[in-house]
């Protein structure tokens, strides 16, 4: 670093003194268009069922989504993304309660799109909501099978996109899914959705709230390192998230989101694509429990959000976004 002076001419602390001055100077900025809010889905009426491992979130029967969704779009949450806990006796092998137009997810969006526009909705594309194995994909000789799985999830990319689906996200991690998904959408005059490819997703033990919320943990006997990427890699994001492109993706998501903060600047770096973090079920837990418990004050959530901004994510997904939009826009 040139020109950078010295002491005692220099002193950093005095654009540092005032509040007026740290805001003037101030870097990062977050506001409510930097946040995607993740809703889990149940059946059944009239239920916020809570979760055991997710202090503060809740499953919601569809009845009670239609309110969640005004509640963004008067924070100006540009858009939600859908989770649904589907009944083990709905579950098989071959997760195809994925590609039935009457599962949960159809029919959220359906009931959304009938009465909401300006919002977006995002959905995963991915068999571990279905599968009674837990696996993001089909499993032939207990290895999860890419092409057989890529065939299904794009007939499940092309339902949500027919049942109004904003923003499709592939979340499975199999090879070439992003181009086969995009061809098909085109050939079905579904040119303007959108797919946001969760395009580095590391094996992760901070999905471990999630899978409970989505009712996989159990069934899951295995972890998924033989499809995610290997937590120990950073180059390999980047051909992750240069195929990806390449096929067609519109944004890419690195996931989990603190612990690989470096990989979002990478990425921002070598890019030019919209880039989103996802501050993932685990790391939820494990702030919204020390907040609970008054080991750290409530200022630690906007500051991990801030420190997204600061890696150069463009948006968030977060499970705070409901609480923290309502404190940014007072
Ligand atoms: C499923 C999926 C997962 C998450 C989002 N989509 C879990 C997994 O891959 O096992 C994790 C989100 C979170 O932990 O908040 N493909």
């Amino acid at each position: 670093m040139k020109n950078i002076g010295s002491y005692p001419n220099v002193r950093l602390r005095r654009n540092r003194k005032t509040e007026w001055s740290r805001r003037l100077v101030q870097e990062s900025n977050l506001s409510p268009n930097d946040l995607i809010w993740p809703i889990f889905i149940r059946e059944g009426k009239n239920i916020k069922e809570s979760i055991d491992t997710m202090p503060g979130v809740y499953r919601y029967s569809l009845d009670k989504v239609e309110k969640l969704v005004q509640r963004a779009i008067n924070k100006k949450i540009p858009m939600i993304a859908l989770f649904p806990n589907t009944p083990l006796s709905k579950k098989n092998k071959k997760g195809s309660e994925a590609v039935n137009k009457n599962n949960l997810v159809c029919k959220a969006l359906r009931l959304i799109k009938k009465k909401y526009k300006n919002i977006g909705i995002m959905c995963d594309v991915a068999l571990d909501p279905y599968t009674t194995h837990g696996h993001d994909g089909v499993l032939k000789d207990n290895y999860v099978d890419n092409d057989e799985t890529v065939k299904i999830l794009v007939k499940q990319s092309l339902l949500l996109a027919r049942m109004g689906c904003d923003v499709i996200a592939p979340s499975d991690m199999m090879d070439g899914r992003i181009g086969e998904i995009r061809k098909a959408l085109d050939k079905n005059n579904y040119k303007l959705v959108q797919i946001l490819s969760y395009a580095v997703k590391y094996a992760s033990s901070f999905y471990g709230p999630f899978r409970d919320a989505i009712g996989s943990k159990k069934l899951l006997k295995s972890d998924k390192k033989n499809y995610q990427m290997d937590f120990k890699n950073s180059k390999e994001a980047l051909r992750e998230v240069a195929l990806d492109i390449k096929e067609g993706a519109d944004f890419v998501m690195v996931k989990p989101g603190m612990p690989y903060l470096d990989i979002i600047r990478l990425i921002k770096d070598n890019f030019k694509i919209p880039v989103f973090a996802y501050q993932v079920s685990g790391e939820y837990s494990l702030i919204k429990n020390a907040v609970k418990n008054n080991i750290l004050s409530d200022k630690i959530i906007y500051e991990s959000l801030i420190s997204f901004k600061r890696a150069g994510a463009n948006a968030i997904i977060t499970y705070f976004a409901d609480e923290v939009a309502d404190k940014l826009s007072k």
